[in-house]
């Protein structure tokens, strides 16, 4: 029934958008993304950094100034929307007001003259597919934000597409049930193994849900990698900040072999991995995620440092410890049976080599 999976490969996609008075801004400034067949990418970043326009290059809604669009091995850079094959789902879910559901679903494949037969049997499907099996005779109306958001995501794969494309199609929903939903879209896509491209400003969204991760930042791809690969090595310090929380600590290269880097800093010397080799003395960020710290007492060999604040979220408590001026998160995780520290109390401060991370010294501290 359905195609085998096909790739899907962006390549420098540039766009600008003239500005009142201020010349053109690149909203999309060279971007390649490569998707693999049946593979689920996201795209991710900050709002404004090129996501939707990039999406919409892709379907066609949009023309690149600059760049290629391939599905397949074909070049579908001049193709109009409708001849790409491609199923499309916005966040405002878009549905027809005074369409049933049914026949919301099945409108375009009446455009396509599909026999009525094979409508009634694949509106069907994709009813059953996105759990609505029974609501086709109801009117967008009278369905609640989920549901109408299942309708939309059903009329998208009725059409069984080369490619599903999501711009943050969740972000309309309540926080749990968005949760929920991103499970079933997940669930969805692995059983049709269609090739999609996700859009969303969510970190852990874009970990929960996809096989790979395209980080922007100003209409330009910063990193690509799975979940794990950005979160323990990523790319720049603003990676590393968007994507989970950091510690930035600033510091000089004091010695470099050949896998490691030793950084002074903190008055002390801290061994990490680095994206690149780099001379002694060069000025650096050594990156450290809070569960990399270690926390010990007063009497503890390391950085000395004096605990400013604890949060108790059950699984794990949070510090703020004040170490020479620089307030260093930690995470301590199963706390049950330990005594915690206390505000104020003087501790010293250790971290588990193997995650920390070397990369190029913030340019603008927070
Ligand atoms: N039609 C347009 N005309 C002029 N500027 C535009 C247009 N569409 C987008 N832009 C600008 O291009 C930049 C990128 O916009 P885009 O919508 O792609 O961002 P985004 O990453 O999807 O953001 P968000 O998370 O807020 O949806 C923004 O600065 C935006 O103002
Ligand atoms: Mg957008």
């Amino acid at each position: 029934m359905q195609d085998a999976a096909v790739p899907v490969r962006a390549e420098r996609l540039r766009k600008s958008f003239a500005r009142h008075g201020e010349g053109s801004l690149a909203a999309v400034d060279d971007v390649d993304i490569v998707v693999a067949p049946g593979e689920f990418l996201t795209l991710l970043g900050p709002s404004g950094c090129g996501k939707t326009t990039t999406l919409r290059m892709i379907a066609g809604f949009e023309e690149p100034d600059h760049g290629r669009v391939l599905i397949g091995d074909e070049d579908v850079t001049e193709l109009p929307i409708y001849r790409r094959n491609i199923g499309f789902v916005f966040q405002s879910y878009a549905l027809f007001p005074h369409l049933r559901v049914f026949d919301n679903i099945a409108y375009s494949l009446r455009v396509k003259r599909l026999a009525r037969a094979e409508v009634g049997r694949r509106v069907d499907d994709a009813l059953q597919m996105v759990g609505l099996g029974g609501y086709g005779s109801r009117y967008p109306n009278q369905l609640s934000g989920g549901e109408q958001q299942r309708v939309a995501v059903a009329r998208a794969v009725v059409m069984q597409p080369r490619v599903l494309l999501f711009d943050e199609p969740l972000s309309n929903l309540d926080a749990k049930l968005r949760v929920q939903m991103r499970l079933e879209l997940r669930r969805l896509q692995q059983e049709l193994r269609t090739t999609t491209i996700y859009v969303t400003h969510d970190q852990e969204e874009a970990m929960a849900i996809s096989d790979r991760i395209v980080v922007m930042e100003r209409g330009r791809v910063v990193q690509a990698g799975t979940a794990e690969e950005i979160y323990y090595d990523p790319s720049c310090d603003f990676v590393a900040r968007f994507i989970g929380r950091i510690n930035a600590i600033a510091g000089v290269v004091a010695d470099a072999s050949a896998d490691a880097v030793e950084v002074e800093a903190l008055g002390v010397r801290l061994r990490a991995r680095a994206d690149r080799s780099r001379p002694i003395g060069t000025p650096v960020t050594v990156l450290a995620r809070p569960e990399s710290v270690v926390i010990a007492g007063a009497s503890g060999s390391g950085i000395r440092g004096v605990i400013k604040e604890r949060i108790f979220l059950g699984e794990k408590i949070e510090y703020l410890v004040d170490a020479g001026g620089l307030t260093v998160q930690a995470a301590v995780y199963k706390p049950m049976g330990m005594k915690p520290f206390d505000v104020g109390e003087p501790v010293t401060l250790d971290f588990d080599d193997k995650q920390l991370r070397v990369v190029d010294a913030a340019v603008a501290a927070e």
